[in-house]
């Protein structure tokens, strides 16, 4: 594969309104131009700058970056800093009672916490933590809990004592949580009864009793339990103990445990598409640069503001933009306990409403499956205080886009479609909400101090218009550090030879449009090459998308002697599922409308229909699945990280 071809053209433009450019944190070309001059004249000289300027460093810095043994960079590492003291002390003067978290449990009760209380609470449990437990800097533990303001209270306890946390997703199996330990080597995990979402419980400690229990996690020596449901269950005594007796003798102060900037603030495991998931690690410092940074400058942060990141703490988005980036510029932020449609398809509407949020950030995911679930909903109630919209998580089609813009936000709201992952810490490639003007379905522009581009295989540059593969050409300060305890793999998997081990390798396929503006076209594993072209997923895909009748569509190749490979769509429709022959006739009117919309090479050969597309639980589309169904194979990958494994069944039997 030299480059992707790009079929799709998208010409429609949303410049920032004046009233919000009048507003923002960065409002003219000429100073985001100012910005990555300084950065291209002087790339080290700026990233000193914005750490400086942004965190509050107990040692500063001397050393900037450190390459002398690439790809193991290290940013500021003779700097010492601690990031809870960062995210609450730093508040304590200034605004000690400002709201920071307005939790909504499952079924609608609201708790708020102020900065103050939060640091407290946060004190408390990092006192109980290192003296009565005796976890030290650098110990692993192990988070495995539901969305609540504890999950965020013991995030920020094991940074400021200077553990390394991993947070597992509370929807993961005992084995995946086992898997995690053992390769953390985690001596503490940290959970609750339970928790609750879509008005069913789901029981963590059995999990975490179930996990411990496989063999392997003898390094797990305490068990903290942190009691949400009140449910039954088993309590060791030898290891459990319930989060309120560990805390409720801990003095309600304590002094942060300085750390190198390099010092590993997390790990998180990305389950990846094939094999054993890998434990990104990231730093200290960078980390938190990136985080508090993007707050402003992709979220155009105000101390005013509402904002309400939708995503769970157990994936990087809830890291980055929940227990971290809003706190460290002292945000009020919504955290909330359930899922979209719980009580009903209403339920992020009703909440905008309530809690009056400014910033909603959400996956395009949810999006589209709001859109099936009730397009005109967001009419019926009042969503006046939204100020900006987000995206991330995959391509958001363009008609979802203009849905989003037009019926959530009113036709006001810009939209940052942020682009970034797991192991780049923060937003890389993202609008700048009162500079960029927007175009749909793109994430628009790298940030100052962020060297993307597109390449064809050899590392060359493609030129603009041509898709082709996704770099990124200078180390940056939010990168992830290492796979943990797997240099090689680090190595091999986002720096390969291919580039001379030059290039961060992001792993998708990428468009660069005539004014520089990048679309992502999908990752590069799932590209189809059909009669000589290379195709990505998205452009396919937002076709069909933007037929009236389709709610969500993902494409897979499936091979083909003459063709090398044909296309096969799975299509979930905004109504009911098709039958007999109504379902021969909206494939026809599909495929004609997709050769309409591309061209007769985009057609796809088959339309299959469902009620849902396999999922992993943060809301990906799993295409290997789907190219498995196409093939008529049996499933032999593992699919525990599926939100819905059942509708595999479906789309077997469906066509
Ligand atoms: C995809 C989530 C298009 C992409 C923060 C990336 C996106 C992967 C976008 C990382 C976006 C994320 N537009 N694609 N705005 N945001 N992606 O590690 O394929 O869960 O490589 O991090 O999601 O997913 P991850």
């Amino acid at each position: 594969m030299s480059t992707i071809e790009s079929i799709l053209t998208e010409n429609r433009i949303f410049k920032p309104s004046q009233n919000f450019t009048e507003q923002a944190n960065l409002s003219e070309w000429q100073e985001y131009k100012k910005l990555l001059t300084e950065a291209d004249s002087d790339y080290e000289g700026f990233w000193a700058r914005m750490a400086t300027e942004n965190i509050d460093w107990n040692k500063p810095f001397s050393k900037i970056l450190n390459s002398d043994n690439p790809p193991f960079f290290r940013w500021f590492e003779d700097g010492e800093l601690n990031v809870s003291w960062n995210c609450l002390d730093r508040h304590l003067t200034t605004q000690p009672n400002k709201v920071a978290i307005i939790f909504e449990s499952d079924d609608g009760n609201v708790t708020r916490i102020t900065y103050k209380q939060l640091y407290h609470r946060v004190c408390q449990l990092s006192n109980g933590l290192s003296k009565e437990l005796k976890i030290l800097p650098g110990d692993r533990v192990i988070i495995y809990m539901p969305m609540s303001i504890e999950a965020v209270v013991a995030m920020q306890a094991c940074a400021r004592i200077g553990a390394t946390h991993s947070v597992v997703f509370g929807g993961f199996s005992a084995k995946s949580l086992q898997d995690r330990i053992i390769d953390a080597g985690a001596n503490c995990v940290i959970t609750a009864d339970g928790g609750i979402r879509n008005g069913k419980e789901v029981f963590l400690k059995n999990t975490v009793d179930e996990a411990l229990g496989s063999g392997g996690c003898e390094c797990v020596k305490h068990v903290v339990v942190y009691q949400r449901t009140k449910s039954t269950i088993n309590m060791d005594t030898k290891k459990d103990i319930w989060m309120h007796d560990l805390v409720q003798n801990q003095p309600d102060v304590s002094n942060p445990v300085w750390v190198s900037s390099e010092h590993p603030l997390f790990i998180l495991y990305t389950s990846g598409s094939t094999g054993k998931p890998k434990g990104v690690q990231h730093s200290s410092g960078g980390y938190l640069l990136q985080a508090q940074l993007t707050m402003k400058w992709s979220f155009d942060y105000k101390q005013k503001d509402i904002f309400w990141c939708t995503a769970d703490v157990g994936w990087v988005t809830g890291h980055t933009y929940i227990a971290y980036g809003p706190l460290a510029v002292g945000a009020t932020q919504v955290i909330f306990e359930g899922v979209p449609t719980y009580p009903d398809a209403n339920r992020f509407w009703q909440m905008i409403a309530n809690h009056s949020v400014t910033v909603f950030y959400t996956a395009p995911t949810a999006i589209r499956s709001l859109i099936k679930l009730g397009k005109d909903l967001p009419k019926q109630h009042n969503l006046t205080s939204l100020r900006l919209l987000g995206s991330v998580g995959e391509p958001i089609n363009p008609e979802a886009w203009v849905w989003y813009h037009s019926t959530v936000g009113s036709g006001k709201c810009p939209i940052v479609d942020t682009w970034w992952q797991t192991e780049t810490g923060g937003h890389m490639i993202t609008p700048l909400p009162g500079i960029t003007p927007l175009k749909p379905g793109s994430c628009t522009l790298p940030l100052p101090g962020i060297v993307a581009d597109v390449v064809d295989e050899s590392g060359e540059s493609v030129e603009k218009g041509k898709g082709g593969i996704l770099v990124i050409k200078k180390p940056w300060p939010s990168m992830i550090r290492n796979i943990w305890g797997d240099p090689e793999r680090f190595k091999k998997t986002y720096f390969p030879d291919d580039f001379d081990g030059k290039y961060y390798l992001a792993g998708d396929g990428a468009n660069r449009d005539a004014d520089g503006y990048y679309w992502i076209m999908g990752r590069i594993d799932d590209v189809l090459v059909v009669s000589g072209h290379n195709l990505g997923t998205m452009e396919i895909e937002s076709a069909l998308v933007a037929h009236p009748l389709v709610a969500e569509a993902a494409v897979v190749g499936k091979p083909d002697n003459v063709k090398g490979e044909t296309i096969v769509a799975f299509v979930v429709l905004q109504g009911d599922l098709p039958i007999g022959d109504e379902s021969d006739q909206t494939a026809q009117i599909l495929r004609n409308w997709v050769t309409k919309q591309i061209g007769p090479v985009a057609k796809p050969e088959e339309i299959r229909f469902g009620d849902n597309l396999p999922k992993t639980r943060s809301g990906k589309i799993m295409r290997r699945l789907l190219r498995s169904i196409a093939k008529d194979e049996e499933i032999t990958q593992d699919t525990s990280t599926l939100e819905n494994p059942s509708i595999l069944e479906q789309l077997k039997k469906v066509r």
